[in-house]
């Protein structure tokens, strides 16, 4: 990934927004206010990897769990990603974003569906970042979905059960065309996962804040990286190993441990 001397960059951050409805409850108001905050938060996000030249931006908007949430904040929820892709896809589009969402995309309404179509038909060609939003998405229904599809292939004769690997198996996931997360950030002060990208976060450095998301900011990222570009990465192999690797973090992605 990053070929460049000098201290490294994260190519591909991974985030879990956490912490929304706690914002709120410390202030006394309703959960929905620490969600309306919570979307400038994503904005700041943003501008941060526009400015860092970071390549890919995951975010973890919705779980497939958050469904079961109560119907009001649900539905507060869908009337905020509403008026997000009515709001900002056009300034994203212009600042070179390439939009995508991952996720069980037929749960949602017809009217949010079409936008994140036409919000991913719009910028699909932009360079500058990779803006993936998971809504709706699970980490064991991504595997499952490519389980499913690989078995599909196996009935219909196009696939042997023994030409499935790890990267065959790679390449039916969500995010499939993006190299994996080199960092994960959860904000909100909870140490876990929450079936965020499960099979994609193999071999990402972890990193956890306190910080509640609506308060984000460019210090608390800052503060992410440099933790990151303190870390070595040896993906299985020795410290030594490591060391003696031209290209810090480049030479031993977990796509060519597993080859
Ligand atoms: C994250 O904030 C946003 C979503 C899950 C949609 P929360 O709503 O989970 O906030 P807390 O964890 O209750 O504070
Ligand atoms: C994870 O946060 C999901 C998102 C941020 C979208 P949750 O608040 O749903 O996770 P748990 O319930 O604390 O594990
Ligand atoms: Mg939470």
């Amino acid at each position: 990934m990053s070929t460049s001397a000098g201290p490294r960059v994260p190519q591909h951050i991974a985030v879990i927004m956490d912490g929304n409805g706690r914002w709120a409850q410390q202030r006394r108001r309703p959960r929905a206010i620490g969600h309306r905050a919570g979307t400038r938060a994503v904005n700041r996000c943003i501008d941060f990897c526009l400015e860092k030249n970071i390549a890919a931006l995951t975010l973890f908007a919705f779980s497939s769990e958050n469904w079961g949430r109560p119907e009001d904040e649900v539905g507060a929820l869908m009337k905020l990603f509403m008026n997000a892709l009515d709001r900002e896809v056009a300034e994203l589009d212009r600042r070179g974003v390439r939009i995508r969402f991952i996720g069980d995309r037929d749960r949602f309404n017809p009217p949010i569906r079409s936008r994140m179509d036409a919000a991913e038909l719009l910028t699909g060609n932009n360079k500058k970042l990779t803006l993936t939003i998971a809504a709706s998405y699970g980490g064991r229904q991504d595997i499952a979905a490519a389980a499913r599809s690989l078995a599909q292939d196996v009935a219909d004769g196009r696939l042997q059960p023994g030409q499935i690997d790890e990267r065959r198996f790679a390449s039916r996931m969500a995010l499939a065309d993006l190299p994996p997360p080199d960092l994960f950030i959860r904000t909100g002060g909870d140490f876990r996962i929450s079936n965020f990208l499960l099979w994609q976060l193999a071999y990402t450095e972890l990193w956890f804040t306190e910080t509640l998301w609506p308060e984000l900011d460019a210090a608390t990222l800052h503060c992410a990286l440099e933790d990151y570009a303190s870390r070595e990465r040896r993906f299985g192999l020795t410290g030594a190993q490591h060391a003696s690797q031209d290209v810090p973090g480049a030479a031993l992605s977990p796509d060519e441990t597993s080859a």
